[in-house]
């Protein structure tokens, strides 16, 4: 069960400010959830217990547990309703709207970012990831490549089908629509290897989707960066997406 809190592709092991935020609304809704679990489970142990103690007594026996009658029986019972179906969704509700909307702008391209936030234009195709620099014209496949504190506006479109963008130890997941260009913004806050992968059933080849991250220093980036593109370029066949491709004759 702890499997899930660590590993390339754990959203609990946050390594940015945007993936942190989405963390941080993780562990609320699951401190919420199991408080509420808890409650349930004693409320229902409790309710058994009444039940048993009524049996063998005669049939009257219901409305004499509660001194006062029925009447009082139906308040209490009202009060569960209100108390459980509405007040407490509502309270929960409007609790995960205010720990949530933050985690959410952090996703969005806001202006007034620290430094001015680099630009990424990332296609998805059936079944690679074309990854493009437009400030120097760099191209890369299945490998993004980032400068590791900086904020990173991740422009996400697609070239046939709906995919989903997503490297969970950075940030949010989006999805990638034909016609459309979305936007969501990636940190690092540490130089290294992170992982992504298409969140977004996108045909056979779906699961064969993964995208390499580096996180680079930031001097190390801007050289490659800046460096020609003919020189810089790490072409790296998508040799999944080839064998798909040969598969259905195209
Ligand atoms: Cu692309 Cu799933």
């Amino acid at each position: 069960m702890l499997g899930g809190c660590r590993g390339p592709l754990s959203v609990l092991d946050p390594a940015g400010p945007s993936a942190g935020a989405i963390a941080q609304v993780w562990w609320w809704m699951f401190g919420v959830a199991v408080a509420v679990l808890v409650l349930m489970v004693v409320l229902g142990a409790l309710a058994m217990r009444g039940r048993r103690g009524g049996q063998g007594e005669d049939a009257g026996a219901d409305a004499h547990r509660f001194p006062g009658d029925g009447a009082r029986q139906r308040r209490i019972a009202r009060r569960c309703l209100i108390g459980g179906g509405l007040l407490l969704p509502g309270v929960a509700i409007t609790a995960l709207l205010v720990f949530g909307s933050p985690a959410g702008f952090h996703q969005l391209p806001w202006p007034g970012a620290a430094a001015a936030p680099l630009r990424v234009e990332v296609t998805g195709h059936q079944w690679w990831w074309e990854v493009h620099y437009p400030d120097t014209g760099q191209r890369l496949r299945n490998e993004l490549r980032l400068p590791a504190g900086r904020a990173v506006d991740v422009h996400t479109r697609s070239a046939d089908v709906i995919h989903g963008f997503w490297v969970p130890r950075l940030g949010g997941k989006l999805d990638a629509v034909p016609g459309r260009t979305l936007v969501v913004r990636l940190q690092a806050d540490r130089p290294g290897t992170y992982r992504g992968v298409c969140a977004e059933f996108c045909g056979a080849g779906h699961a064969h989707m993964p995208m390499v991250v580096q996180a680079m220093p930031a001097e190390d980036f801007d050289a490659w960066l800046n460096a020609s593109p003919a020189a810089a370029r790490t072409p790296r066949p998508p040799a999944v997406a080839a064998a798909f491709a040969q598969e259905a004759g195209r």
